[in-house]
């Protein structure tokens, strides 16, 4: 798609062009810079989200990206449909459309072990008039668990996608289709002589960013997707495309269902194999199962394919998307004619389904945890179940409305998933299956654990204790107090707060600095120099900065950058006692969640006296003005990413490197792990560097490039 030598000018004019000032040009000029702008953000997009080998860092894809955004804008008449820019549409589309697929979408048929595989390659030697001694090739591919899709290109262009449907038609989806990054707008078929053409893929979104997803929608009160492939199809069917984006759905394309030339003639077989359509739609710019990643291999005969399925299935858990199998197609298009389709599958291939990762259980009892904020989340015991090499008894039903659309009730026969990565869930229960002697569930009104009447905030999906002494939370409250997110008590984790709770020894989070050091080392499995380690740990932590204790009172919907934000406003914690919503409202970027949340945990009278007493035993409640100096205003250029200096540096010591970072946003790491952002690289650079290489998401920049990046926030919003 790009030669070596197109890919080098790009990137080195790439590099000239985000030197330029942000000043705006006379228009004809501006439709120049426009016109070469496109193409430069459509390559390193190829490179980011297909290839996923970025040439550049993210904000020089930033600045191209909003050079462009600030061309169009003065310049509006000067926008044409497919600029980059113009993926991800601000029009709420109302219902999905019914449209027919070019061709049927068909299934296809299963295997299980080699044996299986062994028929279907006796099947197809058959139907091929094959010798059975001479081996046919077959291509080989991951069997993606997402949203499947079909795309129409015409004229080299995207004109529509859509779901699959019932195969024979599905919903038309092009304005969530044209927001994925990893699907052209534009792709050369004309090249290959193709001028229409539908191609079949699936939607899909990585386990890691899954969780990420997850992580926010917890935040905000939102309901869990309950696993990727939800997550993905949820995704393809939603009215704003935005929702595209923020789940960074991507797509494999991985076959041709139709294609046709400028005069309607059959293009289906102007290649000779499978293998071939696959390299030309990765030449045209599509993400497709890579040949160089090992996801897609052309076998010799069916062993080395039973031998490339089998180990796929053995590293299915460290792959980055879910796959529930493996594809098989017999790689000769002539030979494909000739098997032909049963109304169901193509003859010529078949899945093989990696083992289960589903079983039925027995839904025993519900408990109810309540969580540090007061969130009471239901959670199922079920009768122990293998799935996938793990013992499952125990699953989160995350709040009463999963239940109530789910219809569980107790003694319920129910079937649950385990996925990747993912935490198990329960994909439904067995009605068919039920007795008459199955209990509905009533969800509790009261406190499980303090009985105080719980309430549910609007548009929030948990029920909620209101009762911030409750002892659940109290318990809660300490463990996330002295976790990494809170005060970052070294050597202090969950199980000595349950141990010290236990002992009776924690009641209230100032307690934790009122622990006896002397009893703690009579404990079993202590002793003088453990306790006095933690005594050290806990000593360094009462000088943390004011916005880390703001952030490790579990105030809900307080987290760590609104917590910053606050910090930065005030002298000290009592400061904010006075203040009403408004007051809090008035920070840039604190939302009317927050401010009510933060405004009633200071005017209750209990929370000022835990400030009190923890003031009382010396845990730091003042800003200080050092703190200031390194609380990254608005973000921060390296705001949320993860940093670390290896090798010598010609403009900065280590301590400056690491007091830039943090004023930026960002946290210093002290070794390379999958952890790790961004290693910044001086001369000599040993091991550090060796290993960061080998981790892909670490971006390595030079000193340099470093500067470069602190300037770049300097220099926003100049525009
Ligand atoms: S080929 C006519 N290849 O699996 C060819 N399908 O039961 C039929 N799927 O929903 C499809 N990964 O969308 C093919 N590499 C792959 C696949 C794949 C996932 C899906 C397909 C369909 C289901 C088939």
């Amino acid at each position: 798609m790009y030669t070596n030598d197109q890919q080098r000018e790009y990137v080195e004019r790439t590099k000239e062009l985000i030197e330029l000032k942000a000043m705006l040009p006379p228009k004809e000029f501006a439709e120049e810079e426009m016109a070469e702008l496109r193409p430069l953000i459509v390559f390193h997009e190829w490179r980011y989200y297909v290839k996923d080998e970025p040439m550049i860092a993210d904000w020089e894809y930033d600045r191209l990206y909003k050079r462009l955004e600030f061309l169009e804008k003065n310049f509006p008449d000067l926008i044409i449909p497919d600029s980059p820019t113009q993926r991800v549409s601000s029009d709420l589309v109302s219902d999905l459309a019914t449209v027919p697929h070019l061709t049927p979408m068909l299934s296809l048929d299963n295997s299980y072990n080699a044996e299986d595989l062994k028929g279907f390659d006796e099947r197809i030697k058959k139907l091929t008039e094959s010798e059975a001694e001479i081996d046919l090739e077959y291509c080989a591919e991951p069997k993606f668990d997402g949203g499947t899709v079909a795309l129409v290109y015409e004229n080299d262009q995207l004109v529509r996608g859509a779901t699959r449907g019932n195969g024979a038609q599905g919903e038309e989806i092009t304005h969530n289709i044209r927001a994925m990054r990893s699907v052209p707008l534009m792709a050369a078929f004309s090249k290959y002589g193709i001028h229409k053409v539908e191609l079949r893929g699936e939607a899909l979104i990585r386990k890691d960013r899954f969780l990420k997803i997850n992580e926010q929608r917890e935040e905000l009160g939102e309901s869990l997707l309950a696993n990727p492939r939800n997550a993905a199809t949820g995704a393809l069917r939603v009215k704003n495309p935005q929702e595209v984006e923020n789940r960074s759905l991507e797509a494999f394309i991985y076959q041709v269902g139709y294609a046709v030339d400028k005069d309607g003639n059959d293009m289906m077989k102007s290649l000779a194999t499978h293998n071939e359509y696959i390299a030309m739609l990765g030449d045209l710019g599509f993400k497709t199962p890579a040949l160089d990643k090992g996801e897609r291999k052309v076998c010799k005969n069916i062993e080395e394919v039973a031998e490339f399925v089998i180990n796929w299935e053995n590293i299915r858990e460290d792959y980055e998307y879910e796959i529930d199998g493996m594809v098989v197609k017999l790689n000769n298009l002539d030979l494909q004619e000739k098997c032909g389709y049963t109304s169901h599958h193509p003859r010529w291939a078949i899945a093989f389904k990696f083992k289960a990762k589903q079983a039925t259980s027995k839904l025993i009892n519900i408990e109810y945890q309540v969580g540090k904020t007061g969130s009471v989340t239901p959670v199922a015991k079920l009768e122990p179940v293998q799935l996938a090499g793990v013992t499952v008894s125990s699953v989160s039903l995350h709040n009463e409305e999963f239940i109530k659309s789910k219809d569980l009730r107790l003694g319920d026969t129910v079937l649950v998933e385990r996925a990747g990565d993912v935490i198990p869930y329960i994909v439904k229960s067995m009605d068919e299956l039920r007795d008459g002697s199955e209990i509905p569930v009533a969800f509790p009104t009261t406190c499980p654990t303090c009985a105080t009447k719980l309430f549910k905030p609007e548009n929030e999906a948990a029920w909620r204790c209101p009762n911030y002494s409750c002892e659940a939370q109290v318990l809660q409250r300490m463990i996330f107090h002295v976790s990494k997110e809170g005060m970052d008590i070294d050597g202090f984790g969950k199980s000595y707060v349950e141990r010290f709770y236990n002992e009776g020894w924690l009641k209230t989070i100032a307690d934790i600095y009122k622990l006896d050091y002397e009893a703690i080392a009579k404990l079993d499995g202590f002793g003088e120099r453990s306790a006095s380690k933690l005594k050290k740990s806990i000593d360094k932590a009462k000088k943390n900065p004011l916005h880390r204790l703001l952030q490790s009172l579990s105030i809900h919907h307080l987290g760590k950058r609104a917590s910053r934000l606050i910090a930065h406003e005030i002298k000290d914690v009592y400061e904010i006692s006075t203040w009403g919503e408004e007051e809090f409202l008035s920070i840039k970027d604190i939302g009317p969640k927050v401010a009510a949340n933060v405004a009633g945990f200071f005017e209750d009278e209990h929370n000022m006296l835990l400030i009190k007493e923890l003031e009382a035993v010396g845990v730091n409640v003042l800003q200080l003005e050092a703190d200031k100096k390194e609380e990254p205003i608005e973000g921060g250029a390296l705001s949320g990413k993860t940093i670390l200096f290896t090798g010598k540096f010609e403009n900065l010591s280590r301590t400056e490197a690491k007091k830039l970072s943090k004023a930026a946003g960002a946290r210093v790491l002290s070794a390379v792990s999958s952890k790790l952002n961004i290693l910044v690289v001086g001369e000599k650079a040993g091991s550090k560097l060796k290993k960061a290489e080998a981790i892909e998401t670490v971006q390595i920049l030079t000193e340099k490039e470093f500067f470069a990046i602190l300037e770049s926030e300097k220099e926003e919003g100049t525009e």
